[in-house]
């Protein structure tokens, strides 16, 4: 709209100043043309009135009195002077000023005196000077003997012009000030804001506000457009009430799990219930590029998952605070409303000090638990002020979370991931009547393992806060209560599956995170070839076979394993060099832990080590694009190449895997993937691999690069159709109802009969008269 404005008083500017300065090239050219005219006139007056005086002393050649005669004329307004010539065009007598300035005769002179008849022209004398000579011939009864020129000054008309001219600037320029002015205010009332409010109106509509029930605004200039608004509304309005009614069905009929249909199922599943979520990332995040912000999106399966059950129930979602310009987008409340374009439920933002994100995210979180959880042989580092830090962050959290619940009854929590083993519990004791879950995204190490941690106790003391504790896979469930078991006093139901202390009861699951899946492509990709032949000339590298790997740079994930494999491969089988190129996308990760930064610098020079050892002309056998990629730019690599190799060296799901399976439309492409991920317990079509086993996996290579096609689709269909039926939709759908059945337990109300009372009267399973006793 604004720059439909601009148009529209650019427009007008040139266009006014176009009309007016033609209309003030024809004022001046006309003013020009009098003074010309005027002078012209006053010359001739002058040559009558002076002729009579003249001619007698010519025919008498009294020089002397002709010369007394020029003189006395020749200081008149705008006069240059008089000069008299003979009938041969002799100089007579000339005004003494005029002398020095005429060059010669004039030759209009000798034209007076040969027709017989007055004649004028404007001519130059020097650069400077514009000056208009008359001449008039001389008589002697009838017969000319000779001329009298009288010459003007006519340079005020070139400097009374260049005056019309500026005046007519100035004047020109206050006009088009004034209209344009005046236009944009006339524009502002009755175009933009009539518009504007259109605008607010429609917007109102697509988020499923006012629409139909209140009219559109009413205005003369958007009559025409005011009634296809209200049928625009009323279709809009019926086609969601169809999707929505649709999505009801679809989930009555337990078919597959959508966005819409979680949030329908949502809906009527938790009633009043509200959601929470607390996680370490946030959703989005707002750095500021120059003079504005921009929104990130962390490329993380958590924000499809979850923002369906949030803007169904208007949840809040409480997280890190981490982009430069996040405390820039914020109320006075630390909150905003998400997501940007369609805002339905309400993030809170927690602000981390940098001392307390290095102990509590990079210090104990990485440092920590990462490698104590992930079975990668990297050392984990426990130090008591990094312990320090993650506990009084958790409690940071917890204060926040709780703070988000006041005056909500019965809400649901559910907390990510390592970041906040400690939470769980401090949630609990505050508030009894939270249901309250966490998902622990990474792998949990056996009872052993886990034991070298120093604050083992209180790790798994805080996580059995929680009603119901999540693993993507049952083996990680058994660990952990077999950690339990060494670490607390408790009871466990190993039929099951849950842990009962200090009569609270948590339940410990398997639920396998997802992706979302599509059945056809959003955007219709260009044909399987010319996208590889454009991948390919991007990236400057010439080949035959393509594989792609995807990862953060994280020592988990087997980088380096997987380039041995290829360098394995090329040296076995050398048919492969020149023709198979492996592409690696390593987004840079946590890179200010040195382990990581160290990490960086391996994985480009092993890289740089085994092309300078193969690679001839334009192809070479690894192709490192070491910066962050977003989900779109991915699928493209997905979608070209013949294998995906994921060697995470221990993982808790590895999502790569099945992002590479729902960008297979084509049903091409062979997936290779490590044992040691939660990914190969269901996709077992995969060619699974240990990545340690640097032979076996160049083996997969060459198997795969030579699987037959038939034998691909047929592998490929399979692994699509696990995870179209186990989505990400189903994760949050099953997760959120295992949690809104649990039966909350009396643990967390001991020694407070009030509000044990109080717990029994929302639905708790305590018994008050036992408090009594
Ligand atoms: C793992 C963790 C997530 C984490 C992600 C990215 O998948 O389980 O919690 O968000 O890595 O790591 P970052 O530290 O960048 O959030």
């Amino acid at each position: 709209m604004r720059f439909l404005s601009v148009r529209l008083i650019v427009s007008l500017i040139v266009g006014i100043t176009l009309v007016t300065l033609a209309f003030s090239y024809n004022e001046v050219h006309a003013q020009k043309e009098g003074l010309r005219r005027d002078l012209e006139r006053r010359a001739e007056v002058l040559a009558e009135s002076m002729a009579g005086n003249v001619e007698p002393y010519l025919q008498k050649g009294s020089r002397r009195e002709l010369q007394r005669i020029v003189e006395r004329f020749g200081n008149r307004e705008h006069l240059d002077g008089v000069a008299i010539y003979d009938k041969q065009g002799a100089l007579v007598a000339i005004t003494s000023g005029l002398a020095p300035l005429l060059n010669g005769q004039p030759s209009v002179v000798a034209e007076a005196i040969s027709q017989d008849h007055g004649a004028g022209q404007f001519t130059r004398l020097d650069k400077a000077s514009v000056v208009h000579v008359y001449a008039l011939p001389l008589h002697s009864g009838e017969t000319v003997v000779g001329s009298m020129a009288i010459v003007h000054d006519a340079s005020y008309i070139n400097t009374q012009s260049a005056r019309i001219w500026r005046e007519t600037f100035v004047r020109v320029l206050v006009q088009v000030f004034l209209i344009a002015l005046i236009t944009l205010l006339i524009v502002r009332w009755s175009i933009v804001g009539p518009i504007a409010k259109a605008a607010q109106w429609m917007r109102a509509l697509r988020m499923g506000r006012g629409g139909v029930t209140s009219a559109p605004p009413d205005s003369d200039l958007l009559r025409p457009l005011t009634r296809e608004m209200e049928t625009i509304a009323r279709s809009l309005t019926a086609a969601r009430s169809a999707a929505e009614k649709e999505a009801q069905l679809r989930d009555a009929g337990e078919s597959l799990w959508t966005a819409e249909r979680l949030s329908a199922h949502m809906r009527s599943r938790l009633g009043e219930h509200r959601i929470f979520v607390v996680s370490n990332r946030e959703p989005y995040s707002h750095t500021r590029k120059g003079k504005s912000l921009e929104v990130v999106v962390p490329p993380s399966g958590l924000v499809t998952a979850l923002e369906p059950i949030l803007c169904a129930c208007d949840g809040t979602w409480i997280a890190h605070g981490s982009g430069d310009a996040d405390q820039e987008t914020v109320d006075q409340h630390d909150h905003l409303r998400a997501p940007p374009e369609d805002p339905r439920y309400t993030l809170r933002r927690v602000w981390l000090s940098k001392e307390e994100e290095e102990g509590y995210y990079f210090g104990f979180a990485n440092e920590g638990l990462w490698p104590l959880c992930h079975i990668a042989h990297a050392r984990p580092i426990f130090r008591a002020s990094d312990w320090n830090h993650y506990r009084a962050v958790n409690q940071k959290f917890a204060d926040a979370v709780l703070e988000e619940m006041e005056g909500t009854e019965r809400p649901l929590l559910l907390a990510q991931d390592y970041h906040f083993a400690l939470l769980p519990r401090l949630i609990k004791l505050k508030r009894p009547d939270v249901r309250v879950a966490i998902f622990w995204h990474i792998p949990w190490p056996n009872a052993e393992m886990f034991s070298i941690c120093p604050y083992q106790r209180e790790l798994v003391e805080g996580l059995l806060g929680a009603d119901l504790v999540g693993f993507h896979i049952q083996q990680h469930c058994n660990n952990f209560l077999e950690t339990v078991d060494r670490t607390l006093e408790s009871r466990i139901d190993w039929e099951h599956f849950s842990v009962t202390r200090d009569e609270h009861r948590t339940a410990v699951k398997p639920f396998p995170i997802s992706v979302a899946f599509e059945e056809t492509p959003q955007h219709q990709p260009e044909s399987a070839y010319s996208d590889r032949v454009t991948l390919l000339h991007d990236l400057g590298v010439s080949a035959t076979f393509l594989g792609v790997g995807v990862d953060r740079v994280d020592y988990t994930k087997g980088i380096l394993e997987r380039f041995l494999a290829i360098e394995r491969l090329l040296e076995k089988y050398p048919t492969y060099q020149e023709k198979f190129t492996f592409i690696q996308i390593g987004a840079p990760s946590r890179t200010h832990i040195k382990r990581y930064h160290d990490l960086l610098g391996e994985v480009e020079a092993e890289a740089d080590r085994i092309n300078w050892r193969f690679q001839r002309g334009t192809w070479r056998p690894i192709a490192l694009l070491k910066w962050h990629h977003t989900h779109q730019e991915i699928q493209r690599y997905y979608r070209v190449a013949d294998l995906c190799l994921v060697t995470s060296l221990h993982d808790g799901m590895n999502l790569v895997a099945k992002e590479f399976l729902a960008a297979r439309f084509d049903e091409q492409g062979v997936l290779i993937l490590s044992q040691f991920t939660g990914a190969a317990r269901e996709l077992r079509d995969a060619l699974i691999v240990n990545p340690y086993n640097i032979e076996q996996t160049a083996e997969a290579i060459r198997f795969a690069l030579e699987m037959p096609a038939e034998e691909r689709q047929a592998r490929m269909q399979k692994m699509r159709r696990t995870i179209k039926e186990n989505n990400v939709y189903r994760w949050a759908a099953n997760l959120i109802v295992e949690l809104s059945e649990v039966n909350l337990t009396p643990g967390y109300m001991q020694g407070n009969n009030e509000e044990r009372r109080q717990a029994a009267a929302v639905g708790l399973t305590a018994d008050p008269s036992q408090a009594d006793r």
